[in-house]
């Protein structure tokens, strides 16, 4: 299959990591007999840089029109005090905007070989931690109106967080078809017992789950859910759940991990086409100096394989392949551990592609 892949290597790490993420999507398309094309557009804190912009006219077209996005990640101290306007993350949330990218999908996975990495007690990581938060991402309280004014000599803030039927659906659906590709469970959380906007979220999840008698589906209230991803995590399979929820819950179930640097992640609209980028940030404290942890970025772009372009093995392999890097005791610096083998950035890549 030919595949046209816009690539934003972005700030900080973001080009180091995204090089070794393209050496293994090259491998895996040898191997399987693709053929990927390369767009490299700027955007973030360069594109600032570049053109006064976080993200020039022509790099938004090249996400519009391609076969999928793979981001590194933008921003830095460098644009800490630009006009907020034209920020770094706000090309991120313009682009999500424009995609039409409502849903974001977060594994959160303890690896085996790394399981003394998280800092819950063995004994809870020994029942198996391996789950999926679906976050909304274009709604709720981060997309509501908004406004701060002056009443009785003091400031006064307001921001508003809706929902309607068709937004609580869609990502929903993304939850339950995910699940049946997974181990067929769906946790919905919402804090439905004060905010109405929960009330009708569980609503319309009460209503899908009806339509999906294979997944079963349990709802949580999401003060809950905070307590549950520490004390049991192992209980979770995919748990979906409002914008500013899933935001919090999110950072919280990759904490439980132990490596921000191995977590991927991939927002998806309607149809096949999504962002995928690491969930960890551009990390200036240690740009260019070949030291970061790739991996985050190479299981992104094997959820690129998977969920946009149906290369279920493709993407396995990729998997496979980071899996026994790891279990061979091969080590970047932020998970390394003594008597372990510890590789540069660019080293752990071509690691990953000898293994594939
Ligand atoms: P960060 O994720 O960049 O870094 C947090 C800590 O984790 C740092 O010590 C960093 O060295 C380490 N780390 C992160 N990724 C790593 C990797 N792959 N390998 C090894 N170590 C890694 O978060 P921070 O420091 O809060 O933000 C730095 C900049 O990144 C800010 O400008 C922020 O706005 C931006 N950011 C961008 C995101 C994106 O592009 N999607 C997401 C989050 C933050
Ligand atoms: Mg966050």
């Amino acid at each position: 299959m030919n595949k046209r892949i816009t690539v934003i290597k972005g700030d900080g790490i973001g080009p180091e990591i995204i090089d070794e993420a393209i050496k293994v999507l090259d491998a895996a398309a040898d191997k399987y007999h693709h053929h990927f094309t390369y767009n490299y557009i700027d955007a973030g804190g360069c594109a600032i840089d570049k053109f006064g912009t976080s993200l020039p006219d022509a790099s938004l077209a090249a996400c519009l029109d391609c076969d999928s996005v793979l981001l590194g990640a933008v921003g830095g101290p460098k644009w800490d005090q630009v006009d907020p306007a034209i920020r770094p993350e706000k090309a991120l949330l313009k682009i999500r905007k424009e995609m039409g990218l409502f849903s974001n999908l977060r594994p959160a996975k303890v690896f085996d070989v790394l399981a003394a990495a998280s800092p819950l007690k063995p004994e809870i990581v020994a029942q198996g931690i391996d789950l999926l938060i679906v976050r909304e991402l274009i709604g709720g309280v981060y997309f509501g109106e908004r406004e701060t004014k002056e009443i009785n000599n003091e400031l006064k803030a307001t921001d508003i967080m809706s929902y309607s039927e068709h937004e609580i659906e869609r990502v929903g659906r993304v939850a339950f078809e995910t699940a049946r590709k997974r181990r067929h469970h769906v946790t919905s959380v919402d804090k439905a017992n004060v905010l109405d906007t929960s009330r009708l979220w569980r609503k319309v999840m009460h209503r899908l789950a009806e339509e999906y008698p294979d997944v079963t589906y349990t709802d949580m209230l999401v003060d809950n859910t905070a307590m549950q991803l520490v004390k049991n995590p192992s209980q979770f399979d995919v748990v979906v759940t409002e914008n500013m929820f899933g935001d919090i819950l999110s950072d919280e179930a990759s904490m439980i991990t132990g490596s921000i640097g191995l977590i991927p992640s991939s927002s998806l609209g309607v149809g096949s086409r999504g962002m995928y980028e690491p969930i960890h940030g551009s990390a200036p404290d240690i740009a260019g100096m070949n030291i970061a942890n790739p991996i985050g970025t190479i299981l992104s772009a094997a959820m690129m394989l998977k969920y946009s372009f149906e290369m279920e093995a493709e993407s396995q392999a990729i998997e496979d392949a980071v899996n026994a890097v790891l279990n061979e005791g091969y080590r970047t610096a932020d998970i390394y551990t003594e008597g372990k083998i510890k590789l540069t950035c660019s080293a752990m890549g071509d690691k990953i592609v000898s293994k594939l």
